[in-house]
């Protein structure tokens, strides 16, 4: 007897299911990708319980018909992609045929669409990856998705989400992504208790940053104007023949002035042809575009928007399409760098940078102003030195303290931009070396070290969409301690690998 067999379609989209449909967040990509590719222009997003009771994506795009409204159920059905070549330039950011039907193999899934040529809707019910009924409804054009009971049946996967509130903020950094990429279009994210995000349409991705970060933020951001350049196989060559020369690639967006320091990379957005993207290449053209700008482990904020024939660029990589292949890696690489480049080259420096630098980075930085312009021939910066009297801080991982304590009864972040506190508690080394005699310290030091549990509190700003914070007090990524009263200094919180900070709302 053979013993290979073909798995029936329903454990095929489990394990499809795996690939796609990773939590929450990762259906709201799918359905908001669908509703984007159906010309939608206003999109609503209800969640309740972090998305694990349920997710409702609104739409009010070109709807389906009733034989669509089946078949979209099935697997590989798509209406994006009809041949192979088609694969080569990709338009739509669906192309798979896969998401629906995966992730109705493991939730209860509603959908209700009317196309608008039609004068009557279809309402589709499944459970489990089985279809529970049809019926024809009175419904307005577009199409509502609603999934609920995510992972209902695969109790080992449920078992792997975090709180609701972890997950709401998954959902509410990707709505946060596809609105910034989409400012003509209006986005309302919701729960029951309250709405998170409700941007209406804008001319200009400024006011788009705007309504989502708020007056700071884009304060804090220079704008990369658009720069249109054809494509070479790399920067320094010249273009390769008048058929190549069409193809151009255009780069724009904002990215942070020099001395706004994050220290972690959740503030840089990649787009490509509109896609949020995660690529290394493109990651370490910034990276780049801040050497000798920012310290080792300090990251800016970026919102990049990288504009190409759809055949220069490869979606399908991995299924969740979020991951591409350029066909010309390196001169997107080169250009992407040098237009960041000169858009810091016009942004001043700002002395406070200073402040948030840390002291001995701060005295080289009003040494060499030029440094704001990226001459690589200036020595990189270097972390301060063990001081005499000024002690050194080794934060180990943080441990989340008073997480969850104040949130709503929906369990989600109160996000509007009032200062939230949050604080957090981890094992503190300080080292420090003194003179054993102030007064002359060629006498010898004493060389100290103490570990100690300290608890922190920091009174932070939580934008309106987004549940992480800009840390303010003793500059961006830094932390102000104190050592028995005696000295203080600057921690670079950046350095605190694992540095996790658990958020909790005041009273207003
Ligand atoms: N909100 C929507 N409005 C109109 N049509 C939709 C909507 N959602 C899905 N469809 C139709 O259903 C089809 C199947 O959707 P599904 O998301 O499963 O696949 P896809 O978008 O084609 O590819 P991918 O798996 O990469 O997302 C789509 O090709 C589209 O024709
Ligand atoms: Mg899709």
């Amino acid at each position: 007897m053979s013993r290979i067999r073909i798995l029936p379609e329903a454990v095929a989209n489990k394990i499809a299911a795996g690939e796609v449909v990773e939590r929450p967040a990762s259906v709201v990509k799918e359905l908001l990708e669908n509703a984007l590719d159906a010309g939608a222009k206003t999109i609503r997003i209800e969640i309740e319980s972090g998305g694990k009771r349920m997710i409702r994506v609104i739409d009010d795009g070109h709807g389906m018909t009733h034989d669509d409204a089946l078949l979209a159920f099935e697997r590989h059905a798509t209406s994006k992609l009809k041949t192979a070549d088609d694969l080569l330039s990709i338009s739509t950011l669906g192309f798979r045929g896969e998401a629906l039907p995966t992730i109705a193999a493991v939730s209860r899934l509603l959908l209700e669409t009317r196309d608008a040529a039609e004068a009557e809707g279809t309402r589709v019910e499944f459970a489990n990856g089985k279809l529970l009924g049809v019926k024809p409804a009175g419904l307005p054009a577009g199409t509502t998705i609603s999934v609920a009971d995510l992972f209902y049946s695969v109790p080992a996967r449920r078992q792997f989400l975090k709180a609701d509130t972890t997950e709401l903020g998954h959902i509410a950094s990707l709505v946060t992504h596809y609105a910034l990429a989409n400012p003509d279009k209006q986005f309302v994210l919701s729960t029951p208790t309250q709405t998170i995000i409700d941007c209406p349409p804008s001319e200009k991705l400024a006011d788009r940053v705007y309504q989502l970060f708020g007056r700071q933020a884009l304060d804090e951001l220079v704008e990369i104007p658009p720069i249109a350049a054809p494509f070479r196989s790399a920067i320094t060559e010249q273009a390769l023949d008048p058929e190549e020369e069409k193809a151009t690639l255009t780069i724009s967006g904002f990215t942070s002035r020099p001395e706004v320091q994050r220290p972690n990379r959740n503030g840089i957005y990649i787009f490509v042809n509109k896609r949020l993207v995660r690529d290394r290449l493109i990651l370490h053209a910034i990276h780049e575009a801040y050497r000798n700008i920012h310290p080792h482990a300090i990251f800016p904020a970026t919102l990049l928007f990288l504009e190409m024939p759809y055949d220069e660029v490869d979606v399908n990589v991995h299924p969740a399409k979020i991951e591409v292949r350029f066909r010309r890696s390196q001169f997107v690489h080169d250009a992407t760098r040098d237009a960041i480049r000169q858009a810091l080259m016009s942004a001043r420096p700002i002395a406070s940078f200073a402040v948030a630098a840390g002291t001995a980075v701060g005295e080289q930085t009003q040494a060499n102003p030029s440094r704001w312009t990226g001459h690589s021939s200036l020595a990189p910066v270097t972390p301060a030195p063990l001081g005499v009297g000024v002690p050194r801080a080794v934060i180990l991982a943080m441990e989340e303290i008073d997480l969850g304590s104040g949130v709503g009864s929906d369990g989600a972040f109160d996000l509007s931009s009032r200062p939230v506190q949050f604080s957090f508690r981890t094992r503190l080394i300080l080292e420090w070396r003194r003179p054993i005699h102030p007064a002359s310290s060629s006498r010898g030091s004493e060389l100290g070290r103490e570990s100690r549990w300290r608890k922190w509190r920091r009174t932070c700003f939580a934008s309106a969409s987004r549940p992480d914070c800009r840390p303010q007090a003793a500059g961006p990524g830094q932390l102000q301690f104190y050592y028995r009263r005696k000295w203080s200094g600057t921690l670079d919180c950046g350095s605190a690998r694992g540095a996790r900070a658990g958020f909790v709302r005041t009273a207003p």
